[in-house]
């Protein structure tokens, strides 16, 4: 029975095409986990326009996104797939959790010290609650596990706090959750600079492999990784170009770095990225073929939305009820 299984929530922003990056770190995971879970899944696009986006190119990021969920292997009947924009308690019990938090706390939030940087011209108010509507999104489904990548774990900290929070301070809503965070590719780099994160909005389009590049860009933009003068195969962080490579092998393969180093010591840079960019395209394949086939069918499409938002609106609104209820305000009818 599905009300027995623990629930995963997680989410991915459409605010760009999808990389290897968050296949590796969030999705290939949440295809493995979904056989034990109930899980939601949720394309967050109020998360999305903290920075500028264009209309019509985030309407298609939004579908294209959905896509790549299912054709990642996430069976849509099974697991609960949805817009975060078209179940409205998510901005509602945002708005209720950012009474309940601190300026501090959100002021110390990497990710809000980094984005600001790099869209200094727009720190909006929203860039800076982010991690509120993230906790939202999580308590509102009584989340135990949410499976994400390395850089998501300060935001998940900060929604432990919280749930935490307002159970002391309200009696208990709801539930703590736990992150899940894989160890090999949970930080997938630039391939252009490997010392930072492989990222969909990266202005230089060398640093990341695209879920739907093509097999020779992919064997193109590998070749290019930015590696080292050293010549030598070695699965060491303080030589981060190898390294990074080492991982996405490893991550799209299933093959352990250590066994990587064993085929690959005494053999050229040339070899090896070869080797890696030929498991990436194996990887990637199976869910470009799918993705190509189910893109298109709107009814299809249809049919997976209607039945993810009607799954998440109910469950987020029980919970909802429950926070307005608890808050003191009057309820609808008497
Ligand atoms: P986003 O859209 O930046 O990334 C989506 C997921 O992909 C992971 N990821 C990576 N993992 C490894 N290496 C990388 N280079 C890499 N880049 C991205 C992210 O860790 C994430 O798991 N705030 C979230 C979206 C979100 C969310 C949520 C997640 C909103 N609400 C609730 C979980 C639960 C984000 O920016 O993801």
């Amino acid at each position: 029975m599905d009300s027995e299984k623990k629930i995963i929530f997680s989410g991915i922003q459409p605010s760009g095409s999808l990389t290897l990056g968050n296949y590796i770190g969030a999705l290939r995971n949440w295809s493995k986990l979904q056989e034990d879970y109930s899980c939601y899944f949720c394309v967050v696009d109020l998360h999305a326009i903290t920075v500028r986006q264009d209309p019509a190119m985030l309407r298609k990021r939004c579908m294209d996104t959905l896509c790549l969920f299912i054709a990642s292997g996430i069976d849509p009947v099974e697991n609960t797939i949805f817009f975060q924009s078209h179940v409205s308690a998510h901005a509602e019990l945002s708005w209720v959790l950012s009474c309940n938090t601190y300026f501090g706390e959100l002021g110390r939030m990497i990710q809000f010290k980094e984005k600001s940087q790099k869209h200094s011209e727009n720190v909006n108010a929203g860039l800076f609650t982010y991690p509120v509507l993230m906790a939202a999104d999580i308590l509102l489904y009584q989340a135990d596990l949410v499976p994400v990548g390395a850089d998501q774990k300060q935001h998940l900290e900060i929604a432990r706090d919280l749930a935490v929070r307002f159970n002391n301070a309200y009696s208990e809503t709801f539930k703590v959750p736990e992150p899940f965070i894989s160890g090999v590719g949970s930080r997938i780099m630039s391939l252009a600079d490997p010392t930072s994160k492989m990222s969909k909005s990266d202005a230089n389009e060398n640093g990341y492999i695209l879920m739907l590049d093509e097999p020779d860009v992919i064997a193109r933009k590998i070749k290019r990784a930015v590696t080292d003068s050293d010549g030598v195969i070695a699965y060491d962080e303080s030589r981060p170009g190898i390294y990074n490579l080492i991982n996405i092998m490893s991550a799209c393969s299933g093959i352990t770095p250590e066994q990587i180093v064993d085929t690959y010591e005494g053999k050229g840079y040339g070899d090896f990225k070869m080797a890696v960019a030929d498991s990436v395209i194996a990887c990637l394949e199976p869910l470009q073929k799918r993705y190509n086939e189910i893109r298109n069918d709107k009814t299809f499409i249809n049919e997976v939305m209607a039945r993810g938002d009607e799954k998440a609106a109910k469950a987020a609104y029980k919970t909802l009820n429950k926070v307005y209820k608890k808050v003191g305000f009057a309820p609808k009818s008497l």
